[in-house]
């Protein structure tokens, strides 16, 4: 008997649903989520990775929290520039194939089992369109980072270019499908560009941000537009 798909993309769940949707399907598609990731990327979400570290602008040492941390290419990434990462995820199957020695903890993104201003900095990759609240989210990055810390969220994009947006929406509509449905879940890579419906505009997103309480608040595109990095600093007191 088949069984039923762990998501479906053409009815995107909101609320409660939408978190038990989206772990079920992350549980189910972590054996293999690392090789899609490089196939359906030809290895680009490594260097996309490299910049949004870079571009926390972190001393060694520093304390960051990888949020929605995944198999921990991120702890990896960030451990490598001497940092040190701490891993929270969602999904136990994606924590179960983490490959970091980064210390990693099953939590809600919106619920983090951290003190306030605990953190010097937080990364987050490709998970933004995954989260029920993204204000909850932003609030709770403030609440969690020191003053003057960083956050960098990375994230896809849509391309602005109508050639560049055209050409990508085939390919992420109806070539990632099929590549994901070869090697893991077809149901799990349909979702993936239609999730990008959740993510708001990005001036709304950036003001949001700015609303929670962080400065310098910037979005880069990257590789022509297909991804996008939000880096921002946490107000200090004295710069209010
Ligand atoms: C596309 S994967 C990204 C994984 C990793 N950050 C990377 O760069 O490859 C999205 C991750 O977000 C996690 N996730 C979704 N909602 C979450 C939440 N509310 N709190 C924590 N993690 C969440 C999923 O379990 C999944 O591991």
């Amino acid at each position: 008997m088949s069984q039923p798909p762990v998501i479906d993309a053409d009815d995107l769940p909101e609320g409660d649903e939408k978190v038990r949707a989206v772990r079920a399907m992350f549980d189910t598609i972590a054996p293999r989520y690392d090789l899609v990731n490089r196939v359906m990327t030809f290895r680009m979400d490594v260097g996309w990775r490299r910049r949004t570290v870079r571009d926390l602008r972190l001393g060694p040492g520093s304390t960051v929290a990888d949020l929605a941390c995944g198999t921990g290419d991120f702890c990896l990434e960030l451990e490598r520039a001497g940092l040190r990462p701490i891993g929270f995820d969602l999904s136990f199957g994606m924590l179960a194939s983490a490959r970091t020695t980064a210390p990693l903890a099953q939590a809600d993104a919106l619920r983090l089992p951290l003190p306030d201003a605990s953190v010097d900095g937080v990364t987050c990759g490709f998970a933004l369109r995954n989260l029920v609240a993204l204000d909850g989210f932003f609030d709770e990055l403030a609440r969690v980072v020191r003053p003057g810390g960083r956050i960098a969220l990375l994230e896809v994009a849509e391309p602005a270019n109508p050639v560049l947006r055209w050409g990508h929406g085939i390919y992420f509509g109806s070539v990632v499908p099929r590549i994901g449905g070869l090697i893991s879940d077809a149901a799990a890579y349909r979702y993936l560009p239609k999730s990008v419906a959740y993510l708001p505009p990005p001036e709304v997103m950036l003001g949001r941000l700015a609303s929670a309480g962080f400065v310098s608040v910037d979005r880069a595109l990257l590789t022509g537009g297909i991804s996008q990095l939000v880096t921002a600093t946490r107000v200090r007191p004295e710069w209010a």
